[in-house]
């Protein structure tokens, strides 16, 4: 495995992977669902390229960039024990040097949920990302459903700059409790960690009354908001039910739809979601 950290090698190195080339952007920190993002890349591509950077511009003032958690060394045991060729990991004077004043700013998808709440991450997310792709020119890109909000500007931004990506989307991997892998985990106490499944509790109680019927979505996010307030660790932000692709928020579900959630838990604020009406 070739652990690259300059854009110029980057670029020299890519002309010489054999295609498919599959891309699986990351900051670090692998756990299990970096890694399925990784095996899936594997399996699909000829090459697979990861990328690990903590990227200050997705981060506000307020946020955990300082503090993010780090640790190099295992991500890079991890990345060669699933069989990635190259790692790129550049420094952030590498991807910001000085001087640097391009931004990428995907409209509306980015204005609701988290984009309301974290004032300037997804401008930051779709220039890193934009800058990922034409540093590395990936055939194929690997994102996860975790992020969902992230998925639908990621895709709105391949399309509108035509960058010639297809974009896969991995399924959220949980554990068996339900909560969903996420670095940001590690800042829960004990007791809130045994508090946190209410989450994905609430999400799967709205997919099965949707299954059974149910199509307001202001009865499934009572459904979903009566659980979380029970939980007295548990401090809800917002749950919504919107259109899978536009994110605009629906009063039927009558289409592929997003139903996400935000939701502190002491230190650790957690998002979750499910896709319900894919047909
Ligand atoms: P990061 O939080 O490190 O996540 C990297 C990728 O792993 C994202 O696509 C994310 O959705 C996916 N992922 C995280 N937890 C997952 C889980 N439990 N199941 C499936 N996939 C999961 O997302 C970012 O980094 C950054 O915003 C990035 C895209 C790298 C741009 O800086």
């Amino acid at each position: 495995m070739n652990v690259i950290t300059t854009v110029a090698e980057m670029i020299a190195q890519r002309e010489h992977l054999p295609r498919p080339l599959g891309l699986v952007p990351t900051m670090g920190y692998l756990h299990e669902g970096h890694m399925t993002l990784a095996r899936w890349a594997r399996r699909d591509n000829r090459s697979v390229v990861a990328s690990i950077f903590v990227n200050p511009t997705q981060f506000g003032p307020s946020e955990d960039f300082a503090s993010y958690p780090r640790d190099m060394e295992r991500d890079l045991q991890v990345l060669q024990a699933e069989g990635v060729d190259v790692v790129f990991a550049p420094t952030v004077e590498e991807m910001y040097p000085q001087g640097f004043s391009t931004y990428v700013n995907v409209e509306r998808v980015t204005e609701v949920l988290e984009g309301a709440r974290r004032p300037g991450h997804f401008r930051g997310v779709a220039t890193v990302v934009a800058k990922l792709f034409t540093i590395v020119r990936p055939d194929r890109s690997y994102f996860g459903q975790k992020d969902g909000q992230q998925v639908a500007v990621v895709k709105r931004l391949v399309q509108d700059l035509n960058l010639g990506t297809e974009v896969v989307v991995v399924p959220t991997v949980r554990e068996p409790d339900g909560l969903a892998l996420s670095s940001r985990n590690v800042y829960l106490t004990p007791q809130e960690r045994r508090a946190a499944p209410v989450l994905y509790r609430a999400l799967s109680r709205v997919r099965d009354l949707y299954l059974a019927g149910e199509r307001s979505a202001e009865r499934l996010r009572q459904e979903a908001a009566g659980m979380i307030n029970a939980e007295p660790l548990a401090k809800l932000d917002y749950i919504s039910i919107a259109d899978a692709a536009t994110l605009e928020e629906l009063a039927v579900v009558d289409r592929p739809t997003m139903v996400s959630l935000a939701a502190r838990f002491g230190r650790a604020r957690l998002i979750d979601n499910v896709v319900i009406g894919q047909g």
